[in-house]
């Protein structure tokens, strides 16, 4: 048997959604992550200082006593969005970021951004009061393959955009590609990235090969083995630029198998445990606490955090459930395809 022991890890993208489903997911994230940047695309989205502070207020009323769990919160990015509103929201520690999404990348994306020069202005007060953009990175082109929509955000949006406001803190969420942990590599400590922890196991095939499974469908959607290798080596390696951010995204099973299934990988249950094996497989153990609890606080300018988890990994492999129970309905856990020996000791 063996152990670790690291600082207690924070999720930089999940999504909790709301009401029933809230409830259900809440406790799987809040029992391995000290913090989580929420992510905003509820119905209607969270877009001003009041949503979310109701929202917040929803999280905290659906935590189970005795676990600690800090949710930041986060302001979704609308043509209209008021710069005042959101200023005051970062001023008051009601949000910690904001959220791009190009309208129509995405689940719940419509209200998103069409045209990013009407939220030019937007983005040079957040410059100014050093309040971080997250990035949905991919172009919504219908002209524009699937598998390169990151490739190409990264040309015609995001490295423009960080020529015209330099002193933007961006986060490029969730990168799949090489082309995206390269050009991460190639900028200034003022871009960071998350990984989620299935692009680090799956590449498309999972999506693809030998029947469609449509559990292993999210967005961005997992590219090819030599993608998922260079996200392996930018997870492990250390650099302080990268670190985790599930993409934990719950939809029901019937909305995921279906003719027209929703994007979106469940993962909150297991993920500590698949990173485990991961960093283990590649002999970088000793640098998941930098991935999962130390590069992102500081990316974000926080301390990290004081309480430690411990991860032991068992002889025989550890049962996960195949699927959890919401109020909502079934959500199926995302499956490593692996057996998994790891799990977090519960004091
Ligand atoms: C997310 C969701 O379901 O809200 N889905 C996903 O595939 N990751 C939205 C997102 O982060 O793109
Ligand atoms: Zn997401």
């Amino acid at each position: 048997m063996k152990r670790i022991e690291i600082r207690k890890p924070d999720d930089w993208h999940l999504h909790l959604r709301d009401g029933e489903m809230l409830k259900g997911v809440l406790p799987h994230s809040a029992a391995h992550f000290a913090r989580a940047i929420i992510m905003p695309n509820l119905v209607p989205p969270v877009v001003r200082a009041s949503d979310a502070v109701a929202y917040r207020e929803r999280i905290m009323a659906a935590l189970p006593k005795g676990l600690a769990f800090e949710p930041l919160m986060t302001l979704y990015l609308t043509e209209t969005t008021d710069p005042d509103d959101v200023a005051a929201a970062f001023h008051h520690g009601i949000a910690t970021a904001v959220k791009l999404y190009p309208a129509g990348a995405t689940t719940n994306s419509a209200s998103g951004v069409r045209d990013i020069a009407k939220v030019t202005a937007m983005l040079e007060r957040m410059a100014e009061i050093g309040m971080p953009l997250c990035v949905h990175g991919e172009v919504t082109d219908a002209s524009i393959d699937i598998f390169d929509r990151e490739a190409v955000f990264i040309d015609r949006v995001l490295d423009p955009l960080r020529r015209k406001i330099p002193a933007l803190k961006i986060i490029m969420e969730h990168v799949t590609t090489s082309q995206g942990v390269d050009y991460v590599r190639s900028a200034d400590t003022l871009l960071g990235a998350t990984i989620t922890t299935h692009h680090l196991i799956i590449n498309r095939n999972a999506i693809l090969a030998g029947g469609i499974r449509p559990h292993y469908y999210c967005l961005p959607v997992a590219k090819r083995e030599s993608h998922r290798l260079a996200l392996r080596e930018a997870a492990t390696s250390g650099d302080r630029r990268f670190f985790l951010g599930t993409d934990s995204a719950p939809h029901v099973d019937p909305l995921k198998e279906c003719a027209c299934g929703c994007a979106g990988v469940f993962s909150a249950t297991n993920t500590m445990a698949c990173l485990a094996h991961v960093f283990e497989e590649d002999n970088a153990l000793d640098r998941l606490e930098a991935f999962a609890s130390l590069n992102g606080p500081a990316f974000y300018g926080l301390a990290p955090n004081e309480a430690r988890m411990t991860l032991v990994r068992r002889d025989e492999a550890v049962d996960y459930p195949e699927k959890i129970e919401t109020g909502a309905g079934p959500v199926t856990l995302f499956n490593p395809m692996f057996p998994i020996h790891w799990e977090v000791e519960t004091a």
